[in-house]
């Protein structure tokens, strides 16, 4: 019987907890605060050398979360009001919410069935003499298509953006994720595979554009300047040594988790195939490392019989956590009313921003019934939690028929 109808659960214990420290950890913290030095010092030095070195980019800034990266990244490149922005409709709301935050209107742009990442024929399709950027959200960790969108990119002298957020780590063709685009933006926020609690980071291989962001995210300065000198309008989007220190010793482990992640989720992948009416994501052979942030298959529910969300309760009373994850952005109060009352004219829109007659059919059916998203730090354990996973499943759908 099924646990959602008192039988008992497949599985009792819990996975790996996250965040992970130990001795490294708690030995940083406490020499930045016996430093008296806990701003703009030695750790975030270190750490904007290394990160950016980790991620292959020339040049890294980092900032107080992933939200501020994007705000400081569009700044950087000019952004001035009413520019249109190109985002997936598929993503945290900061990928959009940084867009408006800086006085441009987000287009949404649907994602492809495979991958759930941005649609490159969808992006085509929205880009307007008005068009400034575009962001290319790896979702879960997997890089989206870079050449499409570098081709776009450069055939419309526009800027692309990788919002890298959930990507620590990944790499396309090999090379690693951040300074393929004009710039990449990551965040450390406490469920990332990177994180510090909060913390963002900026990479680039443009000099000019890293000297920008840099004095956007420290109060408009310059690094040769005077303190109370300031050539840019920024803010003060800076991260605290704390924080640098923190990450510097969770970089360390980010390979070996990366690896792990890596063979647990191919195990999961091989064990889901088997099972009818559950389809693993698609794999892009360019996609050389995936950073798994998230595990997310879909559910085919004319299949099963059995509603997508039910099954994800079940799922969940079983002992394996799981949800549904994003709504499409598009349909939020936060963008249908922001533009309500603005004079901003939009040539995507024809007019006033107006997101209700926006449709993007792939997110759409992701979001409201295929999508089944599992956290990073699932992976992180033996292969008998993936068997686990996997028994689960298939105890849900094969007592479906209690639940109908
Ligand atoms: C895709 C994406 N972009 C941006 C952000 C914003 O990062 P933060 O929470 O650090 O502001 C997040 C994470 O929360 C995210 O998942």
């Amino acid at each position: 019987m099924l646990a959602l109808n008192g039988g008992s659960p497949l599985r009792n214990s819990a996975f790996p907890s996250w965040p992970i420290y130990g001795a490294g950890e708690e030995e940083a913290l406490l020499a930045v605060l016996h430093s008296d030095r806990w701003f703009l010092a030695e750790h975030t030095e270190r750490f904007e050398r290394d990160f950016a070195a980790f991620q292959e980019a020339k040049f890294g800034i980092a900032t107080s979360n992933g939200t501020t990266a994007l705000q400081v990244a569009l700044s950087a490149i000019g952004i001035r009001p009413g520019d249109e922005v190109i985002v997936p409709a598929y993503t945290f709301i900061a990928t959009a919410s940084a867009v408006v935050a800086s006085g441009g209107i987000p287009i949404f742009a649907d994602i492809d069935p495979d991958t759930y990442n941005i649609s490159p024929q969808s992006v085509a399709n929205a880009i307007t003499e008005k068009t400034l950027a575009i962001i290319g959200v790896h979702i879960g960790g997997c890089p989206c298509d870079l050449d499409a969108l570098s081709t776009l990119a450069a055939d419309h002298q526009i800027h692309l953006i990788e919002d890298a957020a959930q990507a620590h780590a990944a790499a396309w063709k090999g090379r690693r994720v951040g300074a393929i685009g004009h710039l990449g933006t990551f965040s450390f926020q406490a469920s990332k595979n990177l994180c510090a609690g909060e913390g963002g980071f900026i990479t680039t291989n443009d000099e000019a554009l890293a000297e920008r962001a840099w004095s956007v995210h420290n109060c408009g300065r310059s690094r040769t300047g005077a303190w109370y000198e300031h050539p840019l309008i920024g803010s003060n989007y800076r991260i605290s040594e704390f924080h640098a220190a923190l990450l510097l010793r969770q970089l360390e482990r980010l390979e070996a988790q990366t690896a792990r992640r890596t063979e647990n989720s191919a195990l999961l992948t091989s064990l889901l195939h088997e099972i009818e009416g559950i389809a693993p994501m698609g794999e892009d052979e360019r996609t050389t490392t995936h950073a798994h942030h998230l595990y997310i298959f879909r559910y085919q529910a004319e299949s099963t019989g059995l509603a997508r969300d039910r099954f994800i309760e079940a799922l969940c009373a079983e002992g394996i956590p799981c949800s549904s994850g994003y709504r499409p952005l598009y349909h939020e109060a936060a963008f249908t009313t922001h533009f309500l009352d603005s004079s901003l004219s939009s040539p995507y829109f024809q007019g006033r921003p107006d997101y209700s007659g926006v449709s993007c059919p792939v997110t759409e059916h992701a979001c409201a019934r295929e999508a089944v998203w599992l956290t990073q730090n699932m992976l992180l354990g033996t292969a008998d939690d993936m068997r686990d996973i996997a028994s689960a499943i298939n105890k849900v759908l094969t007592n479906a028929a209690e639940l109908l």
